[in-house]
């Protein structure tokens, strides 16, 4: 378990801060963010189709799961639970783990159905299940949602500051660490439909593909940690791989060895 541990306040009073993280097991990165990512926050994980970002937040789940027991929960409402099980297989990562429960649309929906709240606007209803599922495994610790787009998809969002900042500050007063996934358009400055979700996450990791000329031109995969509350953190675009079970980024140090 990684800790940090500031002081604040002014020359009367110095407060502790004790900053519990979760590591991102994604190879050399964690020594980039002081240890991991700040334990009850709310981080974006966002980029274009393809960029692998639902594989970057899956192995997050898995190999916390894995290596710490940390329960996750992860909710897929974009992909069906076999498309993502057979996609995180092909990544070498177990699918059927202990610790790890991965939920559809239809699942939400018929626990929905069964609660006396009946909740209709899918926002309240996906920040309403993640609760009762912390209610009924109080070690549940982290929480994906694939994605925010599909999860807009599916109701009238009518006030997006409003709905999005009630959906970020729900999770975080259930105790859990959420990594929400944002698509994002190719060529989009933005990192979320609305454009508010980055100022109300305390979290930014947005993955990149960019293309290499050459004779035959390619595309790379790159990871940068644009925004981290409470957090010294690099703000390279580092080149990003996949090797064996997870992710690995590479600095300037290593790439010019
Ligand atoms: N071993 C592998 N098996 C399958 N796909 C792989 C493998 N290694 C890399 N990939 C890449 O993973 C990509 C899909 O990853 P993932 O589904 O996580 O992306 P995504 O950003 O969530 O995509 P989308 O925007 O469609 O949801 C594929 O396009 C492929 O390039
Ligand atoms: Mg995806």
């Amino acid at each position: 378990m990684v800790r940090n541990f500031y002081i604040t306040g002014d020359e009367t009073r110095n407060i502790m801060v004790e900053i519990e993280r979760i590591r991102t097991y994604v190879e050399r990165l964690d020594e980039h963010i002081e240890g991991g990512i700040p334990k009850g926050s709310v981080s974006l994980i966002c980029g274009m189709p393809g960029c692998m970002k639902s594989s970057l937040a899956y192995s997050i789940l898995y190999h916390n799961a894995i290596n710490e027991g940390r329960h996750g929960l992860y909710i897929t409402l974009e992909q069906s639970i076999s498309d993502l099980k057979q996609h995180m297989a092909s990544l070498n990562m177990e699918t059927e783990t202990e610790n790890l429960m991965i939920v559809d649309y239809n699942i939400i929906e018929e626990e929905a159905k069964s609660d006396m709240r009946f909740e209709t606007n899918w926002m309240k209803r996906v920040k309403n299940y993640v609760e009762d599922m912390k209610k009924r495994d109080e070690r549940l610790e982290l929480v994906v949602i694939d994605s925010l787009n599909a999860l807009y998809s599916l109701t009238m969002v009518t006030n997006p500051r409003k709905e999005i900042y009630y959906l970020f500050k729900g999770l975080k007063d259930i105790g859990v660490t959420s990594f929400l996934v944002s698509e994002m358009a190719p060529d989009e400055k933005k990192f979320s439909r609305y454009g508010v979700e980055e100022f109300i996450a305390d979290a930014i990791i947005h993955l990149d593909l960019a293309r290499k000329e050459g004779p035959i031109p390619e595309l790379e995969r790159y990871l940068c940690v644009v925004k981290m509350r409470s957090t010294h953190h690099d703000l390279q675009y580092f080149p990003l791989m996949y090797e064996g079970n997870h992710f690995v980024i590479y600095t300037k140090k290593e790439l010019e060895l």
